[in-house]
């Protein structure tokens, strides 16, 4: 691996191993997304308990500081809406060049396998890492389910890990499922683990994430289950000591409500 790349990757990948991802992009395909009406206002609080940030370039520019970030992962693929016939029809919205201008520490795209647009996302995903990787850049491919939230199952899962693996992608994003092991075990590159829209219980989303951490994933890359929350940065919080100081779920839900109540104040190093 170059230097550049190698020196890209450790920006987001810690020593330990781990990364805690915050992804902003949302907006790209559901335009303004619930407390994510104000990216800027939403992630600012948010930044110093994260290790990189998931974000288009129009956020990046118009809502992050440029002199004070984290490292960041652009989001390169969209051409879709919530309102549009198909999810799954991406194409790359944005060059590497502008990536290389951005400064930014990766690229991310989504690939859409099973749907009818299989082919083309996948292609897509091959050429973004042929130009990608000329330059040092990480690609981290997005294993997109659009609306169908029932696809999430291991053997479905595995299949998108690997084949994103499979052709060139350096980190892959997924979601947490059943049997988490299988995803994991096929894959030859790191995984890290979405959250999906935003669920009720906070227990449930620690619990899935530390499960998924014994099973094999780096990490995650967590939105709207960290800013949906009514406290986000006790989620935050609590995400961060299972990913970077081994804590169990229950220890970091205990974290989340003694932070949630002001009885507990975590500095993180
Ligand atoms: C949206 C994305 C998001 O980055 C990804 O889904 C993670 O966010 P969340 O935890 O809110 O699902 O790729 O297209």
């Amino acid at each position: 691996m170059d230097w550049g790349m190698k020196n890209r990757m450790a920006q987001l990948i810690k020593p330990d191993g781990h990364c805690l991802f915050m992804p902003i992009d949302h907006g790209y395909f559901q335009g303004p997304t619930s407390k994510l009406e104000r990216p800027g206002e939403t992630v600012k609080p948010l930044l110093p308990y994260c290790d990189a940030v998931f974000c288009t370039r129009g956020v990046l520019r118009s809502a992050i500081d440029p002199t004070n970030t984290k490292p960041i992962i652009l989001r390169v693929s969209g051409g879709t809406s919530m309102v549009g016939k198909d999810l799954a029809n991406e194409g790359i919205t944005t060059s590497i060049k502008e990536a290389v201008r951005l400064n930014a520490s990766a690229v991310g795209m989504s690939v859409f396998i099973g749907s009818d647009y299989e082919h083309q996302t996948l292609v897509n995903l091959g050429k973004l890492v042929d130009e990608a990787e000329e330059y040092g850049i990480p690609v981290m491919a997005v294993t997109a389910v659009g609306r169908e939230l029932e696809k999430r199952d291991a053997r479905y899962l595995a299949l998108c890990c690997r084949i994103a693996a499979e052709l060139g992608a350096r980190v892959v994003k997924t979601y947490w499922c059943e049997n988490f092991e299988k995803v994991t075990n096929s894959c030859p590159v790191p995984v890290v683990m979405a959250g999906g829209p935003k669920v009720p219980s906070e227990k449930e989303v620690l619990e899935f994430v530390y499960d998924g951490m014994q099973k094999g994933a780096i990490g995650v890359n967590l939105g709207r289950n960290v800013w949906q929350n009514e406290h986000p940065i006790a989620m935050i919080k609590a995400l961060r000591a299972i990913i970077h100081e081994n804590a169990t779920a229950r220890e970091a839900f205990e974290m989340y409500n003694g932070i949630k109540s002001g009885r507990e104040r975590v500095e993180v190093s």
